[in-house]
């Protein structure tokens, strides 16, 4: 590791286009000008960074930007900071992977698209009942402001949004989009790539559509999200599991999978587990898929809530080879009856997508796209997402309390620094199915952890949603849930003795 520092002159001058004029924010800029200098290799592994104090001088700005920017670094793993000595590019295998912890290194086996599509088979037509994962907080959704919109937009529908659509979707949402995209998650994109879909779920069918024949292998995270198997699988593709380790995927584990023409991942918020992927194995998941001319699908389902950090930059914005699908929706920044989503499409893909989604349903309805555009410009949709961020947090803290205060010695949670719900692990012995099976009929609906498992290879535990219910719901909710567990436990303990 060297440890030549270059001076907060060059630096600023070098790797910061610093404008301060510009709308975006002075640690934006800095974080931004840093990380893309990372990236692309100006800026060395290993190399010392100034210090915070004499970047800001450099800059003419107060400490606090610079603070902040170098924080969000650190906690993705670009920088490292070593007490003492000052903070350095992260050299390639970035620490946080190795302090990984409670995840287990999963063996993977491989499995049958029908087989995945069988066993994932879950009632989603559930009640609003606590626990329920993806559920947001439809209790402070802006109904006023969004009714008002959608009826406005229903009485004055022009003839021409009544007639059908484009398959890429109403071009003022595909604009809307992309600047939020470009601003509040670092995606690189134009409103041309985007396309507006019925979900998530539509956006995986379509890239299943597009990419995947029937000989083609599709790898996801294990555990993972089952939605996304049953609609990678729909094209008749084989889903194969690839393990985690605390710093997400495990990209070398890829060099087994033959025939793998597309990765699934949730960098910013594994889907159950909660980790995020660290920067040194993002650039590793780009490498790979630029050698073996494979796909990275990257669904950032609901990024935008992080409680230890700021919301982590998407995969998509690291790519520079064009390799990457980047999915969102509004299920879980509005609300998932909606139905909208989006995905970012490489523009060498384009045509391909929109035939696909030409041959799937046209186009979404213009109606809800066009109240949806004037709900995102009157700046309805960034006030309900910076309201959300403590409304989650708050819940996720009274989540953590109640587990710690009745259930601590039954479950162990494995990461809650983000999103909309936590996983935690049982204590051996202890059967998740069983136990969903007994809350749901007292109206609680968490997830058994062991049924995001791809392969028979599992472990038991509970995916807990929080964003639904209010912290003396969840309070309650948690003491109920304690109540089931114990009579599993003594059951089966009744069972053994006899
Ligand atoms: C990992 C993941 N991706 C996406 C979604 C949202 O899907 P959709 O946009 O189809 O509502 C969910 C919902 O639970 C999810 O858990």
């Amino acid at each position: 590791m060297t440890t030549l520092r270059p001076s907060a002159r060059s630096v600023a001058n070098l790797f910061i286009p610093f404008d301060r004029s510009a709308d975006t924010p002075y640690y934006h800029q800095i974080y931004q000008g840093l990380r893309d200098a990372i990236l692309e290799g100006r800026l060395s592994r290993g190399q010392r960074l100034p210090s915070t104090r004499s970047l800001a001088g450099e800059l003419g700005i107060s400490r606090l930007p610079v603070l902040t920017a170098y924080d969000q670094l650190l906690h993705e793993g670009y920088l490292v900071g070593r007490a003492g000595a000052g903070t350095f590019v992260a050299p390639s295998v970035s620490r946080r992977q190795e302090r990984a912890s409670t995840v287990p290194d999963l063996r993977s086996r491989p499995l049958q698209a029908r087989q995945a599509q069988s066993s994932t088979r879950t009632d989603r037509a559930q009640s609003l009942g606590p626990f329920r994962v993806g559920l947001p907080a439809l209790d402070q959704f802006p109904q006023k402001a969004w009714s008002r919109l959608v009826s406005r937009h229903a009485r004055q529908l022009p003839a021409e949004l009544m007639a059908y659509g484009g398959p890429r979707g109403h071009l003022p949402l595909r604009a809307a989009v992309a600047a939020y995209l470009r601003a509040a998650r670092d995606v690189r994109c134009e409103p041309s790539q985007v396309l507006i879909v019925g979900g998530s779920q539509m956006a995986l069918q379509l890239c299943a559509a597009v990419l995947l024949g029937a000989n083609d292998v599709a790898c996801v995270e294990n555990p993972g999200y089952p939605g996304a198997w049953k609609a990678l699988a729909a094209t008749g593709g084989t889903i194969r599991s690839v393990p985690l380790d605390g710093g997400g995927l495990v990209v070398r584990a890829l060099e087994r999978r033959r025939r793998a023409r597309l990765v699934y991942v949730t960098p910013s918020h594994q889907y159950p587990l909660g980790m995020a992927m660290a920067a040194s194995r993002r650039l590793e998941l780009l490498e790979w898929a630029r050698r073996n001319d494979a796909w990275i699908v990257e669904d950032d389902y609901d990024s935008e809530y992080r409680f230890a950090s700021r919301p982590l930059g998407a995969l998509q914005g690291m790519d520079g080879s064009g390799r990457v699908i980047y999915i969102g929706t509004f299920s879980k920044v509005l609300f998932p009856a909606l139905r909208l989503g989006y995905l970012v499409v490489p523009q060498p893909l384009l045509a391909r997508f929109l035939d696909a989604r030409d041959a799937l349903d046209l186009f979404s309805p213009t109606l809800y796209q066009s109240a949806l555009t004037d709900f995102i410009a009157q700046g309805h949709f960034a006030r309900h997402v910076r309201r959300m961020r403590s409304t989650y947090q708050n819940r996720r803290d009274a989540l953590v309390a109640a587990i710690h205060r009745v259930l601590g010695h039954r479950l162990e949670i494995v990461n809650a620094d983000a999103g909309m719900h936590l996983s935690t692990w049982f204590q051996p012995g202890i059967d998740d199915v069983t136990v969903v099976r007994r809350a749901a009929d007292r109206g609680l609906y968490p997830i058994a952890l062991s049924t995001c498992f791809v392969d028979s290879d599992t472990r038991s535990g509970l995916v807990l949603g929080f964003g639904g219910s209010t912290e003396a719901h969840i309070d309650r909710a948690v003491g109920a849930l304690a109540r089931i567990i114990d009579d599993v436990v003594r059951g089966r303990a009744a069972r053994a003795s006899r």
